[in-house]
């Protein structure tokens, strides 16, 4: 059993009241529930701690987070433990936005509760609100702080009315933890810079080339054009320091115990703001070790591990999401794996889906989609993910050659067509995306864009082309129906509910200019939301349709994440089929068309799945019964079917 179900299993004994409960007594229960698996884990990653006295400093730390807890989310916490899925309803339906973009600050964000009720949101996923250094800060993943926020955004009190605001109304707020690197005017950045020691070792700083060196030789680099390099010499310190992102962000070094302890105390208070969810930032970099490419590495997972094992003992209720943009096979290693499964971030990102759809969706094809998704470990039962389509960053072609070949293409042939269909190389291709990062040592490259610019919208608007938006429309939506139904929760990216196309403003901002993801980070347009009632466009097709997903997703019990995932391939290869299965009534066949062209299903395999009742089915997302004809269903170009047994 993991420690999510055993602190579960104690929770469900305490007595029905959380406010009259001995949150102290509480507290030491989790304590000693995880104390082992917290040791182990420290001294396995630092086997010198108990000589230096750090552990018993962590022992002294824990109890001192949990004081500073406030009281309401001690409360909160106990709740949680109680309603524990809370995370994988079918209620659960997320935005992500940048406050600034989306209205000015966080006072203006809370003035748009109600724009995130119209639409059934309930999760909100805010982009980097604290300081930062001014110019370049790579969108506010260069911190300056943890927890203060930065004054374009409005203050801490803002920060504190918004989560309490957000709990009133039973919404959630999801923020970032950039656990992997601080800017480089982060205080301790600056202590290190002035030749404090004690400072230079949070970081990894050399004072000649020799060790950047020989890591160079096997780190791979994130963001080779504008950044090539994993190391920057500071001129300060007169030290190499490591910077596997741009130069202004150092990577934290926690080989060092002290920064473990310390990070963690920047964790908890940003829990102890009223955050829900807790987004771990490139956390598969956590760690590095010469020799290796140092992403993934076990090391990596025990510390995450150990983090979370933390966080559960001080607040219990906030659960952690693993931004982990890597192989298929390498995600999912962060639920946790062998006997700590369960036990590292309870959320993580569908990356391998995400990247797949796009790729159905330029091959018109499904069957790589199915023969990566097939060959996933399944996931632990309270662990759930992430479904989205795009979002602020690239996208990544990060899944594996293997099964590339398998399905009979050359892997990178194929990186190269799906690069040229969406960036613009192919005049018949309807996306219109930018190429992200090209490393012409290795020619990989990844994809940016808007979802509505990448599936067609821009360029059928552009000319025009009725029957070329009318294929967009369709392809927006039905996108968001898979992440709607797949499993998880669906993080819908701020603008796509209205078919935001690319912003192209960021070319005449020098601190921008140079990184294209802000192609995909446009301001929200409130002159189309303000028509949505008054006028028919596809923009506001997108939104009402949308809407009305949303509002049969969290009406519909089976679309809850409790592993209830069937994937059902089909001999026609343009065809996306899988069913959400509880063995009852409500059980829903998801089937999706990849292509141009209308298909047929022969319902002798749906009909054995219990689908067909005297030739009758239901599809809920157009409401309407289906009366088979003949035992061939009907698919249209880019349509979604949510069919129940009626
Ligand atoms: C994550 C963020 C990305 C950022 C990077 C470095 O991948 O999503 O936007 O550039 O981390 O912090």
């Amino acid at each position: 059993m993991n420690q999510t179900s055993l602190h579960r299993m104690l929770a469900s004994n305490k007595p029905d009241n959380p406010e009259k409960a001995n949150l102290k007594e509480l507290f030491d229960l989790r304590l000693s529930t995880n104390l082992s698996i917290i040791q182990n884990l420290f001294l396995s990653l630092y086997p010198e701690a108990t000589l230096q006295n750090s552990f018993p400093l962590l022992l002294e730390l824990l109890p001192e987070l949990y004081k500073k807890r406030p009281e309401n989310l001690k409360i909160q916490d106990l709740r949680r433990l109680k309603h524990a899925n809370w995370y994988q309803s079918e209620k659960m339906v997320g935005m992500q936005l940048y406050v600034d973009h989306f209205n000015k600050n966080l006072k203006g964000l809370e003035t748009k509760i109600g724009y995130f009720e119209k639409l059934g949101v309930n999760l909100l996923h805010i982009m980097p609100v604290t300081t930062r250094p001014k110019g370049e800060n790579d969108g506010g993943y260069a911190v300056n702080s943890y927890t203060q926020v930065d004054k374009k955004y409005g203050s801490k009190a803002d920060l504190l009315n918004l989560t309490k605001k957000l709990r009133s109304k039973n919404m959630h707020l999801m923020m970032d933890f950039v656990v992997n690197h601080t800017s480089d005017e982060f205080p301790w950045a600056k202590k290190a810079m002035a030749g404090d020691k004690k400072y230079q070792d949070y970081y990894y700083t050399y004072p000649d080339r020799k060790l950047p060196d020989e890591f160079e030789s096997s780190l791979p680099e994130v963001f080779p054009q504008t950044s090539p390099g994993n190391f920057t010499f500071n001129t300060k310190m007169n030290r190499w320091v490591m910077t596997v992102f741009n130069d202004y962000q150092w990577d934290l070094n926690y080989t060092n115990p002290m920064v473990f302890m310390d990070m963690l105390t920047n964790l908890v208070e940003l829990a102890n703001l009223g955050v829900d969810v807790i987004r771990f930032d490139a956390l598969a970099f956590l760690w590095k070790k010469l020799g290796t490419n140092s992403q993934n590495l076990p090391e990596a997972h025990s510390l995450v591990t150990l983090f979370r094992m933390c966080l559960q003992v001080v607040a219990p209720g906030v659960v952690l999401l693993a931004e982990a943009i890597v192989s298929p096979q390498e995600i999912i290693k962060y639920f946790g794996e062998g006997i700590n499964k369960g036990n590292e971030c309870e959320i993580a990102y569908n990356a391998t889906l995400m990247a797949l759809l796009w790729n159905s969706i330029a091959t018109k094809k499904t069957h790589l989609l199915y023969k990566n998704l097939m060959n996933l470990p399944s996931k632990p039962i309270e662990g759930t993910w992430i479904n989205y389509i795009r979002c602020h960053d690239d996208i990544g072609l990060s899944f594996d050659d293997r099964y590339i070949y398998e399905v009979g293409w050359d892997a990178s042939s194929h990186r190269k067509f799906l690069l040229d269909y969406y960036c613009q190389k192919l005049d018949w291709s309807p996306a219109m995306g930018q190429v992200f990062m090209y490393n012409p040592k290795n020619g990989d490259g990844r994809i940016t864009g808007s979802a509505a610019s990448l599936l067609g919208l821009e360029k059928g608007l552009d000319q025009n082309d009725e029957e070329l938006i009318k294929l967009a429309v369709n392809k927006i939506l039905m996108l968001h129906a898979i992440i709607l139904s797949y499993g998880g929760i669906p993080m819908i990216y701020a603008g796509d509910e209205i078919g935001t196309l690319n912003d192209y403003s960021y070319l005449k901002n020098k601190d921008l200019k140079e990184d294209n993801r802000w192609a995909n980070r446009p301001k929200q347009d409130w002159k189309t939301v303000a028509g949505l009632d008054k006028i028919d466009t596809p923009q506001t097709q997108i939104f009402h349709s949308l809407k009305k997903l949303i509002r049969i997703r969290r009406n519909t019990p089976v679309f809850a994440d409790i592993n209830n995932l069937l994937l059902h391939p089909t001999p026609n290869a343009h065809i996306f089929m899988f069913e959400r299965r509880n063995n009852s009534d409500e059980d829903v066949l998801v089937i999706c068309n990849f292509d141009e062209k209308l298909h047929m299903i022969d319902t002798a395999g749906v009909a054995s799945k219990g689908y067909v009742a005297g030739g009758k089915l239901k599809d809920l997302v157009l409401g309407e019964s289906i009366t088979l004809k003949s035992s061939l269903l009907e698919i249209n170009p880019y349509q979604i079917l949510w069919l129940s047994k009626s």
